[in-house]
């Protein structure tokens, strides 16, 4: 099943959850009820067809005959509020006992899909997590610009074997957009699906944290959402993640199980590798929950990455948390994917001179162990790439990302 081609796709409404549901649990509501009472329907029946105008009608509250965008959604429930199978008293996932409509099965999404040919071949001889690298797209649009599509070509071109997914999460993929067109014909192993997040969570950890806190109350709910997701992805399917700003610029497989720091005292959890269900990960996935602060700039990220890795490495030298390895579990060190720390970000636009000899053209950053590049999309987003440049973003552009290079603007 591919859930991008038959899935109803929304955009997040203020309070989090999708208007359209809010009809549908209405919808099945009326339905209970109205089995009930089978000569009521049939009563209103009667009046909706003597009131064509009438789009629906409430009876006790509860009951909508549905409108036509109610039919389609009907066998989708709010997970928030569905009535959770395990107790004797029905309660939904917070533990309130006034839901009305059993919780169904989740959609599940396969990234190993079986009627997938080239992918079976491709991943026959390797192990079955080694095959998956995730990026995740929380802000509600379904689209890349040329900078994400950017990262996820180079992810792709320096990793043939690695199945690259790209989740839009509560967004409907805009197909016609170039960037999204010019991955897809150019990389058999890029993937698009678009996913319901209370789907996606539901039965895991962070289903309650997502339901029953008050997460979105800040204006960076978008990170927080994004830092518990790509926890919940490793840990479900084991894999790689990347933040939507890092260049590619070698093959990573050779790294497993493993987080980047940034500098000697910083951890990000922007590129990060995990076997399926390891432990280290489910460890994060709790702290995640128990400390979660909205508050705090870092805390649900970097920080909580930090505070893990001091319990799973038991004090690991605080001092010194670059190139750390503690017992199934790595720290990369900061020249692996932050070669410019985030007080350098000038340097990825630094102008070179066209006289300069190729020696000087090289960068001098950007060696051997260099993995991947973090360019900081916070900081440098609003610096123009010239095309016809030679700074380093460009020149990173140019060489690990070809196809979006070529199809970019003068200035993006
Ligand atoms: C269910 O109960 C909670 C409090 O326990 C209340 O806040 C909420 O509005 C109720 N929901 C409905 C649909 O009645
Ligand atoms: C999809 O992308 C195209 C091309 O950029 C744009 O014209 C269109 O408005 C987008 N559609 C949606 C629904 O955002
Ligand atoms: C989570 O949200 C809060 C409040 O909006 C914000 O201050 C904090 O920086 C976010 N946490 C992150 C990005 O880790
Ligand atoms: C390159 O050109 C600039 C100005 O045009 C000049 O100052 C510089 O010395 C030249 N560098 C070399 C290596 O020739
Ligand atoms: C590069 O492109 C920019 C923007 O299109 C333009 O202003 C500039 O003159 C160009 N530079 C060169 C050397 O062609």
């Amino acid at each position: 099943m591919n859930p991008s081609k038959n899935k109803t796709s929304y955009l997040i409404s203020n309070d989090g959850y999708p208007g359209i549901i809010k009809c549908r649990i209405h919808y099945l509501k009326c339905c209970q009820s109205i089995l009930g009472r089978y000569l009521l329907v049939k009563f209103f029946i009667v009046i909706t067809s003597a009131f064509p105008f009438i789009i629906f009608i409430q009876w006790n509250n509860n009951c909508y005959l549905p409108t036509n965008m109610c039919d389609t959604l009907m066998t989708k429930v709010d997970r928030a509020t569905c009535c959770l199978q395990h107790s004797n008293q029905p309660e939904d996932i917070c533990g309130r006992f006034n839901c009305t409509v059993p919780c169904t099965e989740p959609e599940t999404f396969n990234p190993h899909p079986q009627n997938d040919p080239t992918l079976l071949t491709r991943h026959a001889n390797q192990e079955d997590n080694k095959g998956n690298a995730f990026f995740i797209e929380t802000t509600g649009n379904g689209a890349l610009n040329y900078r994400q599509a950017c990262a996820v070509e180079s992810l792709a071109l320096h990793n043939p074997n690695l199945k690259v997914h790209v989740l839009f999460m509560d967004a409907t993929i805009n197909q016609s957009l170039v960037t999204l067109q010019t991955l897809v014909e150019n990389y058999a192993n890029i993937q698009f699906v678009s996913l319901d997040v209370g789907e996606y969570i539901a039965g895991t950890l962070i289903d309650h944290w997502y339901h029953c806190t008050d997460w979105r109350r800040g204006s960076y709910h978008v990170n927080n959402l994004s830092n518990a997701l790509r926890l919940l992805t490793v840990y479900k399917y084991g894999g790689y993640y990347f933040d939507l700003d890092i260049i590619s610029v070698r093959p990573v497989t050779y790294y497993r199980n493993f987080v980047a720091a940034v500098d000697r005292e910083i951890v990000n959890n922007n590129a990060i590798h995990a076997d399926q269900k390891h432990p280290f990960i489910e460890m994060a996935i709790k702290d995640f929950i128990t400390n979660f602060s909205p508050d705090l700039w870092g805390n649900n990220g970097p920080d909580l990455m930090f505070r893990v890795l001091q319990k799973w490495c038991n004090d690991v030298n605080t001092e010194a948390i670059n190139y750390v390895t503690c017992p199934g579990f790595n720290v990369l060190p900061a020249s692996s994917f932050h070669p410019v720390t985030h007080f350098e970000v000038e340097k990825l636009f630094v102008q070179r001179m066209a006289n300069e000899t190729d020696k000087e053209k090289s960068i001098s950053w950007l060696t051997k162990k260099v993995v991947g590049v973090h360019v900081w999309n916070r900081m440098s987003k609003d610096a123009p790439i010239y095309k016809n440049a030679t700074h380093a973003y460009n020149r990173m552009a140019r060489d690990h990302c070809p196809h979006i290079f070529s199809i970019a603007p003068e200035i993006f």
